[in-house]
């Protein structure tokens, strides 16, 4: 049977070089803060325990990780191995711990299996490394001649042929949560530093009789830490190429795929087509055949199949049924609900209201909280009044109605099926089912008028 598996994640650090208010872990990758990332591939692991040590902006990392760890304060940032020793009053005693750091954000589930089962049950204690051609600022690992790994040493504290060593610690590591009370407490800060390194528990281990493995990092990048904004910018990319990469592999056409963003989640069904600099956020489902035209932003938004997004639209929580048009530079607002064959052109806004099939609001207008019925023809210019300063008015538009450009529609009010306005009416009142109603001033024209002319 597999032994009871205890998560610790680091997160005390401040994060100097971030040169931010906000603490670092709370930095996102893909829309998402790296801490809430990191804690969601350790969930996935089904741990019997999870902990997230925190420090620096505690209370803030407490309110925006809504995620169900133990949170352990480390008020002093004494060093790893001290911010692995805050935890022990709430560590299970049996078992192995996996220690994970809150600003690596792209480590898998994959990777950690591997150390896991590496660690055979508390067998061994087991380390990730890596081999990079430049190893600066990392800790080297320093193995025998024959092979095995007997300690790790920090940089700042390595004699100048052990900088020579490629070999560096990620940081993470698998150890039997049994000897973790025992080898903490003889950790010493006399280093460089003046730190109780966790990487000491290194030569512990080995001490002990309890060997240590190395998992060699299949990719750079599942291990690379963000200690700055470039740094952070540089896994994003290589976050969003993934995320395009497996869209495109199920199917997805994509104008480019290094200028996509998915903060989110994006179902597609088959033949959809996506443009360059598309921004979809939230969870987004886009049916059989979409096609999402440049520069578009989605948040939350169900698109139905056969539907074109023409350029610049920006939709955020709506429904859109099959076969429809939007676009370009539409706006969709939250709680809008477009039906089939629904046409909505440029510098169209819609909030709250529902379009059903076939209707067209094609120029320049503003919808707010309205149902528009089938069939339904809005006039460029036209503008639902929904608002008088202080409460909303709903509009109802029939099926079949035409609104003239330039209506003005002053809420609460109704048009009634197959109904007709005349263009630049302010509509006040019900207007009649199968009628024409016009509200404006009436065409004069002052016969003998003469221009005035410069005296
Ligand atoms: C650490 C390792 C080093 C490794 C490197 C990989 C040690 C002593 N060294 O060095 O071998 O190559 O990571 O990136 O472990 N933290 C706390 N409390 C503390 C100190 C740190 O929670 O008191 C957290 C930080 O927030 C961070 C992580 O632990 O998430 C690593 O700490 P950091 O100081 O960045 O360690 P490095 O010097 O990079
Ligand atoms: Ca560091």
């Amino acid at each position: 049977m597999a032994s009871q598996l205890s998560i610790l994640i680091l997160a005390a650090g401040k994060g100097t070089r971030m040169y931010s208010d906000r603490p670092k872990v709370l930095h996102q990758i893909g829309g998402q803060s790296m801490l809430s990332r990191v804690i969601d591939t350790a969930l996935q692991l089904k741990p019997a325990f999870i902990g997230a040590v925190i420090g620096h902006g505690r209370e803030q990392v407490k309110a925006e990780t809504h995620r169900p760890v133990q949170w352990i304060e480390q008020v002093e940032q004494l060093g790893t191995g001290h911010a692995v020793a805050c935890a022990l009053p709430y560590l299970p005693q049996d078992g192995i711990t996996l220690v994970l750091y809150g600003d690596v954000p792209l480590i898998d589930t994959h990777t950690l299996q591997a150390m896991i089962a590496a660690s055979d049950n508390g067998k061994n204690t087991v380390l990730l490394t890596d081999t990079l051609d430049d190893p600066a600022g990392y800790g080297r690992i320093v193995r025998e001649n024959n092979g095995h790994i007997v300690r790790i040493v920090e940089e700042k504290d390595a004699l100048p042929e052990e900088k020579t060593i490629c070999e560096i610690n990620t940081g993470i590591m698998v150890l039997p949560t049994h000897k973790i009370a025992e080898w903490t407490s003889q950790l010493k800060n006399a280093n460089a530093q003046g730190e109780y390194y966790l990487t000491d528990v290194i030569a512990l281990s080995v001490a002990n009789h309890i060997p240590v493995i190395g998992v060699a990092l299949p990719q750079h990048h599942l291990a690379a830490g963000v200690n700055n904004k470039l740094q952070q910018a540089e896994l994003e990319r290589i976050f969003q190429r993934e995320q395009a990469d497996n869209l495109m592999k199920s199917g997805v056409t994509m104008a480019d795929p290094n200028r996509f963003d998915l903060r989110g989640t994006l179902k597609c069904g088959k033949d959809v087509w996506i443009d360059i600099n598309a921004v979809f956020e939230g969870e987004c489902v886009l049916g059989n055949r979409v096609q999402i035209g440049a520069n578009c932003v989605l948040k939350n938004v169900q698109i139905a199949s056969d539907t074109v997004i023409k350029p610049f639209s920006h939709l955020e929580n709506c429904v859109v049924g099959n076969n429809a048009q939007i676009g370009p530079f539409a706006r969709l607002r939250p709680d809008t609900v477009l039906s089939d064959n629904v046409h909505i052109g440029n510098f169209v806004e819609v909030k709250k209201s529902t379009v059903k099939e076939n209707s067209k609001i094609n120029h320049l207008t503003y919808i707010g909280d309205s149902d528009i019925g089938a069939n339904t023809n809005i006039g460029a210019g036209t503008i639902t009044c929904n608002y008088d300063g202080v409460n909303k008015f709903r509009t109802e538009i029939g099926d079949n109605v035409f609104i003239g450009s330039n209506t003005l529609l002053v809420a609460p009010v109704k048009v009634g099926n197959n109904a007709t306005t005349g263009a630049g009416s302010v509509i006040t009142k019900t207007c009649p089912e199968n009628e024409l109603t016009v509200a404006r001033a009436k065409q004069i024209t002052l016969s003998g008028w003469v221009r005035p002319v410069k005296k």
